[in-house]
């Protein structure tokens, strides 16, 4: 299936919202849709087009899966209820660890989350609320990448010949398909939703797991979890476009007051980019490296060691996973 690109230089994102909301209106009809919610942009702007297309006919769910960043689903279930769209929070963390129990592999990783997530989580909530379509922030670089076989975006099915009427019993609709993440934000923040919102840096589908090298136990989830906090606190101020920290699967030797201490690596990457196709690492100070380090082997326990990456995308990806 061929998807018409939306270049941001093309894009009108009045007349873009305009045309979505009609288009899901009518799509939808008197029925019912349900969306997930995660925050990002893209959810953002998806949430917020179809709000306007059916108010009280979408229902929201924010999927707590155990794998979000510290505090993040109590804060954007608030942000939403202030705009005036409710959203439900479901604590889905128990389906997500036991799906993810024992896999190591990326790929069987990204998979075990689409089938907890599109099978078992949406398949009920879909069922409870009688929706008939669940609408997807979907974006063209997902499409692309897991076409060309980079990684299984969690988030694509109809693009890789999956029939989710059939497979999960509700329709999906996909209103950003055109369009790539700085297009996303002019919309989204037509769209009102705030600057936290519109300019908040791309965060994977599969979440933290996507930064856990090796098998995803809560444990080592809030390894990361901790981590990351550190590092979105230090390099908020670079205007970079993402920064992540990854738990690398082995171990190394480390000392601490004299003694050994075997322990975890953390890598940090902050990235360059405009689209998420091709990215560079920002030449970071020493003093913030240092301050990273420092920080991470005080603040999170058993790390022994932090590195950050220097290479570029390609070959390396913007996620570890
Ligand atoms: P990679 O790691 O493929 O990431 O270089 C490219 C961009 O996409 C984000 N990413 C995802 N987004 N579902 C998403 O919605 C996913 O499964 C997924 N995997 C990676 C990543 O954070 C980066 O911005």
């Amino acid at each position: 299936m061929k998807i018409d690109e939306i270049k941001i230089a093309d894009l009108k994102p009045e007349k873009f919202i305009k045309d979505k909301i009609g288009e899901i209106s009518n799509i939808v009809g008197d029925s019912i849709a349900v969306n997930a919610l995660s925050g990002g942009v893209d959810s953002s702007a998806v949430t917020m087009l179809a709000h306007k297309a059916l108010a009280n006919r979408l229902k929201t769910y924010f999927i707590d899966n155990g794998l979000m960043r510290a505090d993040e689903p109590q804060r954007v279930v608030s942000l939403f209820k202030k705009m005036g769209v409710p959203v439900e929070l479901v604590d889905a963390r128990e389906q997500f660890f036991n799906a993810l129990k024992g896999i190591k592999d990326p790929e069987e990783k990204r998979e075990a989350i689409t089938q907890a997530f599109y099978k078992d989580v949406f398949g009920k909530l879909v069922k409870k609320s009688g929706a008939r379509y669940l609408l997807h922030g979907t974006n063209l670089t997902d499409v692309e990448e897991t076409i060309a076989g980079v990684k299984r975006q969690h988030n694509i099915l109809e693009q890789l010949g999956i029939d989710t009427q059939e497979e999960y019993g509700y329709k999906v609709i996909e209103p950003l398909i055109q369009l790539r993440k700085s297009a996303i934000r002019k919309v989204a923040k037509d769209l009102g939703l705030p600057e936290e919102i519109y300019n908040r840096p791309p965060f994977p589908g599969p979440a933290l797991s996507a930064r856990v090298i090796g098998e995803v136990t809560p444990e080592r989830v809030e390894t990361v979890r901790k981590a990351t906090k550190i590092v979105e606190e230090e390099l908020r101020n670079t205007i970079a476009f993402q920064y992540l920290a990854i738990l690398h699967d082995d171990k190394v030797t480390g000392v601490r007051g004299g003694k050994r201490d075997f322990g975890f690596q953390i890598e940090v990457r902050c990235w360059e980019s405009k689209d998420a196709v091709v990215a560079s690492p920002t030449r970071l100070s020493y003093d913030i490296l240092e301050r990273l380090a420092d920080r991470i082997t005080k603040e999170v326990p058993g790390v022994v060691s932090v590195t950050y990456n220097i290479t570029k995308k390609p070959p390396s990806t913007i996620e570890a996973v």
